[in-house]
């Protein structure tokens, strides 16, 4: 049975209608009396349209009742379609002649003016989101991302996953995040709590046991951790687990779907496959495990002569495991002001770096003659030759050194890097994605307490010996895979550990009683004695994709009814 419903939106009329007549609702954006004729720009979610309220052509009763209309107050319209003698910057070629009108429903005024491009207190927007989503800007954000899931689901449907809900009222999971915790009046007196997931991790693998083969959810995840641009307490993940596959196959499953969006919203063809680099290998040319292919800097080890090792910053002799003494080169950079530079020093040390120096190479023919630095007058003809083989360096660049702890180092310039590139706009103007792959299974802080890089159902590398993992778990391996674009961690997933045995052994390494591994996750390792297959799968972050792809700094602008940064929702003033 066809069901009847409304076809004609304003911003959707269009030339092919001419001379029809047509019903509208909408929204009065703008009004211009001239006095025997009104001009309305009225709006409704797909746009505006221009509508001619002329005394001659309406009932006297009408055209009162259209003096009386103010912005915002919302209206029915019946009128002729008509072609413009000249175009209007709102509908083009198109006007609606009235011949009736109705006011459904009044507005007093409104806290801001609708104006796409006007600055708008964020507060004051969320506060009424309502009114701020009447602006095009922001509800094709959310037009966008109706979009994005239906594409979604249409991939999965078409590769035989299948959708399945898991529980919001769930239990304690271990995923790096604190968890916000539930309590009903029914379980209040016995001290008993639901959590709210962090992600449907646990129940996800429990699909698989019961040999569902492939499954996803568009899920809400709960994280009760620091917020930022990009990130909210409350969040949609895309979440996928499979059977059977390796990382390989996950990988080019999920590189199509995000090949499919690219495809669909920016008629984009990725023509190759997206890149692939070792975690230790991001970590040793970016500084960074969420690499930005855009900017065109990386980071080289580079030797210092022994006696100016003190220069760096370094403390020790050598250039070891643990210390690092790297440099990075930007390109034509000698213009750059003692301040600029001060500013930049300063940057690295906010990230623990005790010296950030810097060398000019104006002229490299001259040879040190050429150069300018503080450390200047160390610097041998000999050490000048090998900086500029070594790092390519050609008239009018600058380098910076920096020598410290390994992690050290390579957070500083991982900032700074992102910095420069900001600062003299060095983006290059393409799509960057790449895979990161199999990151170290721990993360070990300088007491020795281990805690998953990812999660602690993560399987180790696929020739990981348990006795190394035993006795040098932070030196182990996962077999683990992230998505990263343009710098945005958009997703992370891996192959999971397939037994108790070893389930128990990474839950105790993370410094879990047997008691407390009985309690939170006895069900779980329980349901490993009935036969588990080889499963794996990842989540993206829908919020992220959306930014992405609607070119947002904030996922806020991204979700219809956001949290602010201190976890308070404006609009209705939760939590209270
Ligand atoms: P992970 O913790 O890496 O993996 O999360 C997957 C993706 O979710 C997004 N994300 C967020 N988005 C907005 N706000 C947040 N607070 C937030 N936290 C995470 C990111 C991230 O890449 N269960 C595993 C996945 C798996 O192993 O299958 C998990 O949740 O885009």
């Amino acid at each position: 049975m066809e069901i009847k419903m409304r076809i004609n939106y304003c911003g959707k009329v269009n030339q092919k209608f001419i001379n029809c007549y047509v019903i509208l609702y909408g929204w009065v954006y703008k009004i211009r009396d001239h006095g025997g004729i009104l001009f309305i720009d009225l709006r409704d979610m797909y746009g505006r349209i221009q509508i001619v309220i002329d005394s001659k052509k309406l009932d006297f009763t009408k055209f009162v009742l259209a003096k009386k209309l103010k912005s915002e107050y919302i209206i029915k319209i019946i009128g002729l379609i008509k072609l413009r003698p000249i175009k209007n910057y709102i509908t083009n070629m198109i006007d609606i002649f009235a011949i009736d009108l109705n006011i459904l429903s009044k507005s007093i005024n409104l806290p801001f003016k609708l104006n796409e491009n006007k600055k708008i207190k964020e507060e004051l927007r969320f506060q009424y989101r309502y009114i701020d989503l009447r602006r095009k800007k922001y509800i094709n954000k959310l037009l966008l991302r109706s979009k994005i899931n239906h594409n979604i689901r249409s991939f999965l449907h078409l590769n035989k996953f299948i959708e399945v809900e898991t529980p919001i009222l769930s239990n304690l999971t271990i995923e790096g995040a604190r968890t916000f915790i539930i309590q009903s009046h029914k379980t209040k007196t016995l001290k008993n709590f639901f959590a709210l997931p962090q992600s449907p991790q646990i129940y996800k693998q429990i699909l698989m046991f019961s040999g569902l083969d492939r499954y996803y959810q568009i899920a809400k995840c709960f994280r009760d951790e620091d917020l930022r641009s990009d990130r909210q307490p409350e969040f949609t993940q895309i979440d996928i687990e499979t059977s059977f596959m390796n990382q390989q196959v996950i990988i080019n499953l999920i590189e199509n779907m995000i090949k499919s969006l690219f495809k669909d919203f920016f008629n984009l063809n990725f023509s190759t496959e997206f890149k692939k680099i070792e975690y230790t290998e991001a970590i040793k040319k970016y500084g960074t495990d969420k690499p930005d292919l855009r900017i065109p800097i990386k980071i080289k080890d580079i030797a210092f002569p022994k006696n100016l090792i003190h220069l760096t910053g370094l403390q020790s002799k050598s250039n070891n495991k643990n210390n690092r003494i790297a440099a990075i080169k930007l390109k034509g950079g000698v213009f750059l002001s003692a301040k600029q530079i001060k500013r930049y020093i300063t940057l690295v040390q906010e990230y623990g770096a005790k010296r950030l120096i810097w060398i000019k190479f104006y002229n490299i023919n001259l040879g040190v003659n050429g150069l300018k630095s503080p450390i200047f007058k160390h610097i041998t003809e000999e050490y000048c030759k090998y900086l500029i083989k070594k790092l390519h360096l050609k008239n009018g660049d600058i380098i910076f050194c920096c020598g410290d702890k390994t992690n050290t180092v390579n957070h500083s310039f991982s900032v700074l890097i992102a910095k420069l590139a900001k600062d003299f706009k060095l983006y290059i103007k393409q799509w960057a994605p790449i895979w990161v792959i199999n990151f170290p299974l721990f993360k070990c802080d300088d007491l020795g307490i281990l805690t998953s890089y990812h999660h602690p159902f993560t399987s180790p590398a696929p020739k990981s010996k348990l006795d190394d993992l035993i006795y040098n778990p932070a030196q182990a391996f996962a077999n683990s895979f992230d998505l990263i674009i343009n710098g945005i961690e958009l997703g992370g997933g891996s192959i999971r550990i397939k037994n108790d045995k070893l389930q128990k052994i990474i839950l105790k390494l993370l410094g879990l009683t047997y008691t407390k591994i009985n309690k939170n996750f006895g069900f779980f390792l329980k349901a490993f004695k009935y036969g588990v297959p080889y499963h794996g799968g990842l989540a993206l972050g829908l919020d992220r994709i959306v930014m992405l792809l609607t070119k947002s700094n904030n996922i806020r602008d991204v979700i219809a009814f956001p949290k602010n940064n201190k976890l308070f929702c404006p609009l209705t003033g939760e939590p209270s």
